[in-house]
């Protein structure tokens, strides 16, 4: 354990409402220049939380879909903007950070899924970890990897 570490938050979503809620309270307290690296298999609800963020920076609703083609997915509108980040059928090289940076590492917030397929790791984020307990339950797994990530861990221990 690191000074940069902090201990995780466990949380059970019982559907997908949850998994949103969780999302919308990390969103609320996100600021300008934060990541949320996204883990889980096909279906764990990655993509369910982003909306759940979206929502808490207050992105129109509707616009959160799957980035596929292209890789990125930019929401406007809401209270900083919020990149969506998809690296799951992309080969190496769209992992690149160099051509990524500017969305990770910039003026909004990124929210990347399958962000262990980034050649270079990712720094400094929010680790988020999905995991199936049955069809409709999740765990979500909570972490701080890097500073800045305290009252948000905060808000998400009142959700416990
Ligand atoms: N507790 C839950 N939380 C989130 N999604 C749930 C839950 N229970 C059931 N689901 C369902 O699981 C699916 C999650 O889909 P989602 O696209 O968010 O997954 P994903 O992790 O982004 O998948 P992919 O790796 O394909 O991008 C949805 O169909 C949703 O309705
Ligand atoms: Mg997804």
């Amino acid at each position: 354990m690191t000074a940069s570490d902090s201990e995780a938050v466990v949380l059970a979503s019982r559907g997908e409402d949850e998994t949103e809620r969780i999302g919308e309270a990390i969103g609320r307290r996100l600021v300008a220049g934060q990541r949320i690296g996204l883990d889980g298999e096909l279906g764990a609800g990655k993509t369910c939380l982003v909306r759940g963020i979206a929502a808490g920076l207050a992105v129109p609703e509707g616009l959160v879909r799957s980035p596929s083609f292209p890789v990125i997915l930019p929401y406007q509108g809401g209270r900083l903007p919020l990149y969506h980040i998809d690296l799951f059928r992309e080969g190496a090289a769209e992992g690149d950070v160099e051509e990524l940076r500017e969305y990770l590492y910039g003026d909004g917030v990124a929210a990347v899924e399958w962000y262990q397929r980034l050649r270079e790791p990712l720094t400094d984020f929010l680790a988020v970890s999905l995991t199936f307990v049955g069809t409709e339950s999740r765990s979500v797994v909570v972490r701080a990897d890097g500073v800045g990530y305290d009252r948000l861990l905060d808000e998400l221990r009142r959700l416990q």
